[in-house]
Order: C-alpha cells, then structure tokens, then sequence
C-alpha cells in the first residue's frame, strides 16, 4: 500500500512539473503564469480539484513514445469562484508547447461535458501552439470534438476564453465560438494565419502584435471582449464577470441579498443632460449611477464606443446595459454598434438577464462606406435581438429617440416592458432642424422662417408626451429616481413568462 501511495506521490509531483525548469523558467522570464500558477489564482483555495492527471498522448511517430508528459499539455477539472461551481481547463506551455494532442482534447471534452450535465460555466485558458503537428488528423478531429461542444454548450451555460499566449490557425474557433474572450496586453495573440504566411500571400508586412494582439483584437476586429495588462490582473477580472453571471440557462435571474441597497435619489442625475440638445454627455455616468456600488463591468470598452454594453447589479439583480453613448458620433448607430449591441442582447437573453437600455440616439449614421458594408444587414442585427428577447426589458429615453432608433432601441413595439422617458426626451421620426428642411423645403432659403418653423416642429413634436398619450411611454420619470424606478420594475419582472411560436431556431441576420 506504502508503495502505491508513494508512486501515486510521484506520479502526482512530476505533472506538476509539467515541461520542467527550464521551460517554466521560461514562461516566467516572458511574465507568463504557469497552467497551474493561473488556475490557483482563479480559483478559491483548495477549492481545484484535478481530473486526467496521469493522461499521456498514444503518439509513436516523430520519437515521442521516449517524450511523456504526465497531463500532456493541459490540466483540467472543476473548482469555486467565490463559491460558485465553475470547469476549468488550462493549456500548459511549455509541455509541446501547450499544443492539442487527441488525448489532451479528450481531457478538455470531459470538463465540457461535465459542465454541461450540471450547469456550470467552463473557462477555457488558452496557451498553445495549436495542432500538435506530430499527431496529425488525430489532433485535428480533437479540435472538432471541442468545437462541437462549444457549440452544444453555447447558451447553456456560459462559456469564457481567457488568451494567455498564443492562439493561432483553426485552434481560434473554439474561443471564438464562446460568449466571451479575454486577452493579455503583449503576451497574448490570436490569427488564423501567422505574420510569415501573410507575407508570402499578401506581401504585406505586420508583427504578431500588429496582426492579432490584443490592441488589434479589441479596437479593431472586435473578436475579444476585454485587454488587461497581466495574467493576474485578467484572471481577476475574469473572477469578478463569473461573479455576476448566472451559471447556466436554468438558473433564474437572482438577487444578491448582500448587496447594498441604497435607493435614494441622486439629484446630480437632474442636470447630466445639457440644456443644448447638440451637447454631448457621458452616458457612463447615468450607468455608474444607477449600478450598486458604482460597479459597472464593461464589454467590449474599446470597439463601437458609440454603444456601451456590460453588466452591473440593481438591487442585488445582474441586469445587462446597453446604452446609445452621445460622446461618440453623437450615439448613432452604426454597422459595429449593431453587431456588438445585438450579441449582448443575445447573450443576457440566453442566460435570463433583465437588459436595462438607456437611449440618447439620433438615428442611424448615414454614409456610403456604412451603407455599402452592411448598415442594414448589421443593424438589422441589434433590432433582431431586442425583438426576441424575452427577459425583463426595461428602456429610459435620456434625450433623443429619432426614428428607426427609436424602434430599435427596446421600444415598446418590440415587447418593452417598462419604456419610460426623461421629461427632455425628444421622441419624433428625426430632428426638429431635418424636419422642417423636408417638410418646408420650398422656405429653405428664408432663414428666419425656417428657424420659427423648427421653433414649432421642437414645440410641438419634440418632447415625451405624444408617445406617452399613446402609451409608447410608461411614465416620464425624474432622473433623480431612474435607479429606484428601475429598482422597482426590476422587482414586478422577475416573475416574467413570455414566449415565442415555436421553431427549431431563428435566422437572425448574420
Ligand atoms: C508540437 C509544438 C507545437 C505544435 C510548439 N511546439 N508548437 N509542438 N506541435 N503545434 C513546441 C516546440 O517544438 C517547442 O518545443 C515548444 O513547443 C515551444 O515552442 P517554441 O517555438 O520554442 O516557442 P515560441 O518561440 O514561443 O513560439 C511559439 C509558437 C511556435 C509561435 C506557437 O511554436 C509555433 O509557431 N508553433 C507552430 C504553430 C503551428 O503552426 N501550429 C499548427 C497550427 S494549425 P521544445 O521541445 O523546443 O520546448 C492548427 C490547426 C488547428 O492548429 C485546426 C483545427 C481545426
């Protein structure tokens, strides 16, 4: 009995080593974590516990039957984030270069799988080197079982990417496919094909920073939801969105008791809208406001800045915010706020979180280049989502509400449950000015007349009450009390059954 415990010690001792000294030594000379470093940061203590230890790849080509590692290359298994049940797999560097043999994919199957059965979301931290190019279609059908189950898993339970290294050729698609991807600023990259490739095929000449690092990945392409500057800081802040996220499409919205829960007014809110309706504010300050603690966790703060989207608590309550941003092209929509804004709608659809959605937004952006890219398939993205959802929706008008916007913004037309406006909202097809430039269009000259017209058109049309009289609008709310009133709509949602005609799935525009 002595003995097997002793070579089950051993056994246990060498997959902590994973590739050996030399090769953590140089992980940690690149300020790199190792796979175990990272997964104890993650986790709360002695709370990991490790399955496939002792898994070895059944490769025999290329001399690697003399090449075993105890794990091979990934180490897996379940554990607490601040008391809630989570699967983990994290790639380890430097055995092959955290690369996916048939039997390291087996591993992350089984956590996946494990996840799914019980309802726990799985975090997936990526350090590799893709295929192991010594096991050929082996690793390649490895890849397609994780894929397949990322798949099966999406909008089950929710499912995070932390890049921690590289990430490169079809090894992309697995992060891709899940709800949310982290990256590490400088020792993170992710492309289909490297910088030497593109050379040979484009000529064109780009580091692995410039191609699909984590600057270009959140800026740029829009592929990762969030950057952070080290591996510690970007476990952490993976730790704080876990915190807020329901663990799987079974659980129902719930309220954080602990929370603090402070309602009363804040009458700063009474003067954030500027008395120049061209004024731009920062929409930020409302969501910070009205969020418990002041704690807002952002998605994708670096693309589409002209919508905000991210989570925050209301009363306890994880709701979703999204959010026209008058900073940024004066809130318009455009091709990039519609697909980042439709995805989130989606995703706190799947996972039974209120959205909460404050509208400033003149209109879609006009333009060739937004036409001829997809201004309309892409919007069309966001309307889709908001359409469909079926949790709680609650929408305040801080200002402008112009035409299809207006409609796309969780209008009460499309199943909002709570519309309300602040009492400067303007809700009409467009602006006074563009208004009375079509409808008195033979006057345009004579200024004087126009601006008395414009006059009129504000007078009349540019306020919340001929939407309110047709019950477009709930209330018009003092800002002061947005939170408290959202508090409280919160509250009468929560028991919310709403559904659709049955279908195997929608067609939402791609
Ligand atoms: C086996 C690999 C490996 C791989 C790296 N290693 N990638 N072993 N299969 N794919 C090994 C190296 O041999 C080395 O072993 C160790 O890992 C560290 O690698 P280095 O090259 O020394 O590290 P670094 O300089 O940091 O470069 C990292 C890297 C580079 C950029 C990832 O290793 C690289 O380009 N690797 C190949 C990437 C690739 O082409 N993969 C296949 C992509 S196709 P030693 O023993 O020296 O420590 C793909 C298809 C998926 O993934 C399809 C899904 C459908």
């Amino acid at each position: 009995m002595t003995d097997v415990i002793q070579q089950l010690e051993k056994k246990r001792d060498e997959a902590r080593q994973g590739g050996g000294k030399k090769r953590v030594d140089a992980q940690h000379a690149r300020g790199k974590l190792t796979a175990r470093e990272r997964i104890e940061i993650l986790l709360d203590a002695d709370s990991f516990e490790e399955y496939d230890m002792y898994v070895e790849h059944r490769t025999n080509d290329f001399g690697m039957e003399k090449q075993k590692y105890a794990g091979d290359g990934v180490v897996t298994g379940s554990g607490k984030i601040n008391g809630k049940l989570v699967y983990v797999f994290s790639q380890d560097f430097t055995v092959f270069g955290g690369s996916l043999s048939e039997a390291h994919a087996e591993k992350i199957c089984k956590i996946m799988d494990m996840a799914i059965k019980v309802g726990a979301p799985i975090i997936g931290i990526n350090d590799s080197g893709g295929a192991r190019i010594q096991e050929g279609v082996a690793s390649l059908a490895g890849y397609a079982e994780v894929f397949q189950r990322n798949v099966l898993a999406s909008g089950v339970v929710p499912q995070i990417s932390i890049i921690m290294g590289p990430c490169a050729g079809g090894a992309v698609y697995s992060p891709a496919m899940t709800d949310f991807i982290f990256m590490v600023k400088n020792t993170s990259f992710m492309f289909v094909t490297g910088p030497d490739v593109v050379k040979t095929v484009t000529q064109e000449n780009v580091t692995q920073e410039e191609l699909g690092g984590a600057k270009t990945h959140t800026s740029k392409s829009s592929v990762a939801d969030g950057a952070f500057n080290n591996d510690v800081e970007t476990l952490q802040e993976v730790k704080n969105l876990i915190d807020l996220l329901p663990s799987s499409n079974r659980e129902k919205s719930q309220q954080n008791t602990n929370d603090f829960q402070d309602l009363s007014p804040d009458y700063s809110l009474d003067t954030l809208v500027p008395e120049n309706p061209n004024k731009p504010y920062d929409m930020k300050e409302l969501i910070n406001k009205v969020v418990d603690n002041n704690y807002f966790f952002e998605i994708q703060s670096d693309f589409a800045k002209n919508i905000i989207t991210g989570f925050g608590r209301v009363e306890g309550r994880t709701v979703g915010f999204v959010a026209n941003q008058p900073l940024v092209l004066a809130g318009c929509l455009d091709i990039d706020s519609g697909k980042k804004g439709g995805r989130f709608v989606r995703f706190c659809d799947c996972f039974n979180i209120p959205i909460i959605t404050f509208v400033d937004v003149p209109g879609f952006l006009p333009g060739v280049t937004q036409e001829h890219n997809g201004i309309i398939k892409n919007g069309a993205k966001l309307l889709f989502a908001y359409a469909e959802a079926t949790v709680p929706k609650i929408t305040i008008i801080t200002r402008k509400a112009y035409g299809g916007a207006y409609v796309v913004m969780a209008s009460k037309h499309l199943r909002g449950d709570i519309n309300y406006a602040w009492p400067g909202a303007e809700i009409a097809v467009m602006g006074a000015k563009g208004a009375t430039e079509i409808l008195f269009r033979n006057e345009i000259k004579n200024k004087a007349k126009i601006e008395k017209r414009t006059q009129e058109y504000t007078d009349q049309f540019a306020n919340p009450f001929i939407a309110s009289k047709r019950g477009f609008i709930d209330d018009v709310i003092r800002p002061h009390s947005t939170r408290k009133r959202i508090a409280v709509a919160l509250d009468n949602l929560k028991n919310k059954e709403l559904s659709t005609p049955q279908k195997k799935h929608d067609n939402i525009p791609l």
